[in-house]
């Protein structure tokens, strides 16, 4: 059986990875390959309901409180999603894993990132992407895609989304090899382009 891979989309929430990760899936699905897509936070059942309190509870949230909500959905995620599908020998994509949490609770919301890493580890059981995109883009930008209606996160502040994207391209220095930052600023289907190269290259030098 091919090895199962587990790759992740990053980046600023109007970023355009969630579509990105469906042109992904289209070609996976074109090429005959099993694939799963799945979301942080969200992916299916529980995870979806701790998704509703992240995204719209309006009362006051603490943020190591946040934190702790972004990790159970995420060891859920991963115990009952992504695991058994890698297992499987599937690709599976996922809008927003680990570097998330280091980006937004960390870098954003000035949360100590040494414990972020040790409970992204504890939440993952030290598992770890295989490959991740990072969409990079400037916060205006991403800010006008998102238009007037924004979630709680999207509602931040213009600092604390340029503290997100400086932590992801932090990220990516750090990790050069699972990490790769892609210009958002060009067009879907230069993106979708240079997605399915390094996916290419990446199954090549994996098998
Ligand atoms: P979502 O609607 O999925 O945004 P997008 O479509 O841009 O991915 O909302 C997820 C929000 O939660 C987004 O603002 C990023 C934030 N988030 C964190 O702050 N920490 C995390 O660990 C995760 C997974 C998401």
């Amino acid at each position: 059986m091919k090895k199962g891979l587990f790759i992740t989309f990053e980046g600023a929430d109007g970023c355009g990875k969630t579509t990105q990760m469906q042109l992904l899936a289209e070609y996976l699905e074109k090429k005959n390959i099993a694939f799963l897509l799945t979301r942080e936070p969200g992916g299916k059942g529980l995870g979806e309901k701790v998704r509703e309190i992240l995204l719209n509870y309006k009362g006051p949230v603490s943020d190591r409180c946040e934190s702790f909500l972004f990790l159970a959905d995420r060891a859920q995620n991963i115990d009952i999603i992504v695991n058994p599908a890698v297992a499987e020998g599937k690709i599976v994509l996922c809008d927003r894993h680990i570097d998330s949490t280091v980006a937004y609770q960390g870098y954003g919301r000035g949360l100590d990132i040494e414990r972020i890493n040790m409970l992204n580890n504890i939440a993952t059981n030290n598992k770890k992407p295989d490959l991740t995109f990072v969409f990079d883009i400037d916060v205006e930008t991403s800010m006008k895609r998102v238009g007037k209606e924004k979630d709680r996160m999207e509602s931040a502040g213009i600092e604390f989304h340029n503290r997100v994207r400086n932590g992801y391209l932090e990220l990516a220095k750090q990790e050069p090899e699972r990490i790769k930052v892609i210009n958002a600023a060009k067009s879907i289907e230069e993106i979708h382009q240079e997605i399915i190269q390094i996916f290419e290259t990446y199954g090549r030098l994996s098998q």
